[in-house]
């Protein structure tokens, strides 16, 4: 595949799990140079601030779901934190996740059917950049709910227009009428500013049940 904007758009008009996964796998090796310096994805960075304004500890163990290359690991080290867990379903990009040593635990997992790990797991799941076209969509939302522990804390970007295409507040909205979880921010902020390109950047409390 030729240039980045091409492997981009690839990996938003796959049609299955295995496309999207050979589209990563093409991107893997140069995934980091050409969003940050090529489209000027912010979205790790400042997710990784808007988890940090709920957290008590930098102690805290977080899931990075759908952690591609690690740039939410990275950015959660750099303001303190160092018990992170990375998932994501492709090998190629955690294989580039796992050379930056950043994470204590890396799983494969599809997390579009279910996640194969125990309620309660984490007091904070953070995903950024997985929802959004051709991605992740709403249903992940309860299973972020169950593996993260109650007063824990869900995190994560959703890129404007693929929100409204999926109807993500939907499902967001059922979990807030449930009591499953509590918004505490909803921001549009920046997320691909070379592209621009804009993202809601959301923050949940998860409740006790
Ligand atoms: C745009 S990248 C974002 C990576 C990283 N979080 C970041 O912000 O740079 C999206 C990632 O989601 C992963 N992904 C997409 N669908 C997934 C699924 N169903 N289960 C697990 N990971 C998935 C892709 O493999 C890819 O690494």
């Amino acid at each position: 595949m030729g240039n980045d904007l091409e492997i981009w758009h690839a990996t938003y008009e796959a049609k299955t799990p295995e496309s999207l996964q050979a589209a990563y796998k093409a991107w893997a090796p140069r995934y980091d140079q050409d969003t940050i310096e090529g489209m000027g994805y912010v979205a790790p960075n400042l997710a990784a601030s808007l988890l940090d304004n709920y957290l008590e500890s930098k102690a805290s163990c977080v899931l990075d779901a759908g952690c591609g290359t690690g740039q939410v690991g990275e950015a959660l080290q750099k303001i303190g934190y160092s018990n992170v867990d990375a998932m994501d379903y492709s090998p190629d990009m955690l294989d580039q996740a796992e050379k930056k040593n950043i994470y204590n635990e890396l799983i494969r997992e599809d997390m579009g059917s279910g996640i194969r790990l125990p309620e309660n797991s984490y007091d904070a799941t953070i995903c950024v950049g997985a929802l959004t076209y051709a991605h992740v969509g709403p249903n992940v939302f309860e299973e972020f709910v169950r593996i993260t522990r109650p007063n824990g804390y869900v995190c994560f970007t959703i890129r404007d227009g693929a929100y409204q295409k999926y109807n993500y507040r939907k499902t967001m909205l059922e979990l807030e009428a449930n009591n499953s979880w509590e918004l505490m921010a909803m921001l549009d902020w920046d997320y691909l500013i070379k592209e621009s390109v804009t993202a809601k950047f959301c923050a949940y409390k998860v409740l006790e049940t």
